[in-house]
């Protein structure tokens, strides 16, 4: 796996495959990475934009990789496990995903199903357990107040944990959300300081803030 020779996103949903540039390579030909393959292709049909956002955040979970591989294990699994962190939203509606205004109770709670019925169907499919922990819990907060349970997530795997910073960031600057504008990179690592400690593991955040600090100390964007 070429993880240091990541291509860079293209910058919008509308180009490339749905902003996925490099990831079905990545997945490679193992069951593993086949079966993946399969459901990022379900997700895309069902909502481009969704399966460019998994794509995104499978991208920044290899850069934090690189930088704390002892940390975050086998990058093969964490790979996987941030390119299906949202294949719950293969069941949510399309309208929904797609909505252009605030969604109301209704819609925010089928949208906070999604953690659950993501888990459910990667565990009923036999991916690893790593892979399920990270589709349930990467909307779980460090001191609590997150979803589906709302607890601390200090005692949940690192993985899933790294899935929430990784993911949280790249829902703050991606194109392609018609209800809000992007956040600058400045404003988003900003936001990410801000939220290091209660929102995410802080020492998840810091190797993402130190990745973004020099990426953008060269030039470079991230996604
Ligand atoms: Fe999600």
């Amino acid at each position: 796996m070429n993880i240091h020779g990541l291509p860079s996103a293209p910058s919008s949903p509308g180009e490339g495959e749905a902003g996925e540039t490099g990831l079905p390579a990545l997945l490679g030909s193992t069951p593993r990475g086949v079966a993946a393959r399969s459901l990022i292709g379900q997700l895309r049909h069902h909502h481009a934009p969704t399966a460019a956002h998994c794509a995104r955040v499978a991208r920044v979970l290899m850069r934090m990789w690189a930088r704390a591989p002892d940390q975050l294990g086998d990058p093969e699994t964490l790979l996987i496990a941030g390119a299906l962190h949202d294949i719950g939203k293969l069941f949510v509606p399309a309208s929904t995903l797609g909505s252009d205004r605030a969604l109301d109770e209704d819609g925010l709670a089928t949208i906070r199903r999604h953690p659950e019925t993501g888990a459910e169907v990667l565990r009923s499919l036999g991916f690893p357990p790593v892979v399920v922990a990270a589709a349930r819990d990467h909307h779980e907060r460090w001191q609590g107040g997150g979803y589906p349970v709302g607890g601390h997530s200090e005692d949940l795997h690192v993985v899933a944990r790294a899935t929430a910073v990784a993911d949280a960031y790249v829902a703050m600057v991606e194109p392609g959300r018609a209800y809000r504008t992007p956040l600058t990179d400045g404003a988003a690592l900003a936001e990410l300081r801000a939220c290091r400690g209660t929102h995410f593991d802080p020492v998840l955040a810091d190797i993402l803030l130190v990745e973004l600090a020099e990426r953008a100390a060269a030039g470079l964007a991230l996604i």
